[in-house]
Parts: structure tokens; sequence; C-alpha cells
């Protein structure tokens, strides 16, 4: 299904009925990463799971996709569904998409997962290699990434291949638009002590981008934030551990699935 979002047709899944919750998928992913562990989820959920701007079937318009324009995105997306609030979760860029719609729509949210993410902004060095990467995209397609981003998520052999083919199907201006929009975010790590609603954060403790310890701090800054550590996952907890992953976001679900309606 396709909702026409910020003059951006966004496709997305709506499956099940009760508590809304939004899936928001990282960088380089689409909405499918989400499939394995929408079955060990509670009970009463409707899954909602969109494809970003410039990923899987959504359209991928020129321009630098900030976190600020993807969360009005979902924000968008709610409208056209009719629902006023809803619960997200978000994994790795999907979580810093939470945290901007946390920050820009509180009065939306329900309450939030944030799956392998982190609450702070690039660093120079960070910021910088992810422009050349988006240069060389520009000049070489999705490959770039295609090649280098897999080994760095998961030590998942045969997932390393499935997330090569999948990645080498998505297209460039997107990526490019994605990554800009990452190297310019804000850090919302001062903006944590005032979201106050639900929050499930999850990290794998071989995760090479988001440290369990940086993810501890988040958590503890957090009012209402539950830290879920995963032994033996890197980046993909949904992925990698789809249970365990379902396990900690259904402890904010069932509690919400309470007090909902
Ligand atoms: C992601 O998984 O969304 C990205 O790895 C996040 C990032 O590069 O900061």
């Amino acid at each position: 299904m396709y909702v026409q979002v910020n003059q951006t047709r966004i496709a997305y899944q709506d499956q099940g009925q009760g508590l809304p919750v939004i899936f928001i998928h990282g960088f380089p992913l689409v909405h499918a990463i989400w499939d394995l562990m929408v079955p060990f989820l509670v009970d009463g959920i409707r899954v909602i799971a969109p494809d970003l701007r410039g990923f899987g079937q959504s359209d991928a318009p020129e321009g630098v996709y900030s976190m600020r324009l993807m969360a009005s995105d979902i924000a968008g997306l709610m409208d056209q569904l009719g629902l006023p609030q809803a619960v997200l979760v978000g994994h790795s860029m999907g979580g810093y998409i939470t945290l901007a719609f946390a920050d820009a729509f509180p009065q939306r949210l329900l309450g939030m997962g944030l799956v392998a993410t982190r609450a702070s902004a690039d660093t120079v060095q960070q910021r910088k290699n992810r422009f050349s990467t988006a240069d060389q995209v520009a000049e070489m397609g999705a490959d770039v990434v295609a090649e280098s981003m897999p080994p760095r998520m998961t030590k998942n052999r045969e997932l390393q291949l499935a997330l090569k083919a999948m990645i080498q199907q998505l297209n460039p201006v997107g990526l490019q638009g994605a990554l800009k929009g990452m190297a310019e975010r804000e850090d919302f790590v001062t903006s944590l002590p005032v979201m106050n609603t639900p929050a499930a954060v999850v990290v794998g403790d071989s995760d090479e981008f988001c440290k369990v310890e940086e993810t501890r701090e988040m958590a503890g800054l957090l009012p209402r934030g539950v830290l879920q550590v995963i032994p033996g996952v890197g980046h993909l907890p949904m992925l990698e551990a789809p249970q365990a992953t379902a396990e900690a976001l259904n402890t904010i679900l069932i509690e919400l699935k309470s007090i909902w309606n």
C-alpha cells in the first residue's frame, strides 16, 4: 500500500489490529527487516512498517533526508491512516528518526522502542566519512554500501550475503539522501530527560555501531527507559535474535496495550 506524504510516495505494510505500532527501519535497509520478529510480538498489535523515502518501494527524491523530514513523513503517514497517536519502534537510523519524532510531536507518541541506535550526533570524522561515502555512491552506485556495510552489521555470514543482495537493489539517490541526513542530524542527548513515554532500549553486546555503555547512558537518561542487552548479537537484533528483541519490546507494548482505548 502507498500514501502520498510531503510530495513523496511512501510504501508501507499494515497488518493486524489493535495498538498501532510503527516500525522504522535503519540504513541501508527496508521494512522487511522486521518480518522475522513480528510473530514474537504480543497479540493485539497493529504492525505498520513503512519503507522510508529513498528505500524499498518508496519514492527516492533528490535532496538531503533530514531526520526531521523523515519524522514528518511518519506523522504524515499517521495522518493518512487516521492515527492521532502511535508507538514508534526505530532501528538505528530509524531510532534517530524516532527521537526526532519524539522531539517534534511528543503528544502523538505513545511509547518508543529504540533498537541498536543512539541519541548523539555524528563526530566531525563520522560526518566526513558519510559525505565521502555519499560521493562514492554518486559515482559508483549502491555497490559501495553493499560491500562495506554487511560485514560491519553482523558476523552471520548468511545474513551478510542476504543483506548485500538487498542493498544492491537500493536506489543510489536514496542512499545519498539518508547519508547526508544522518551526517547533519542533531544531538538529542540533552532532550532525553523530557521524553517521558515508556521506552524499550535494545542493543546487542557485539554491536560495532552502538556501544553498550553509550546505550546504557541513553536508557538511563530516558525517564521511563528500560535497557535490554542481547548477548552475541551485532547491529541487527531484529534479525539476529528476533525472539529476544520482540520480548524486549513486548514489555512496553503490554503496558501500553492495557491503557490504550
Ligand atoms: C543504520 O543501521 O541505520 C546505520 O548504520 C546507522 C548509522 O550509520 O549511524
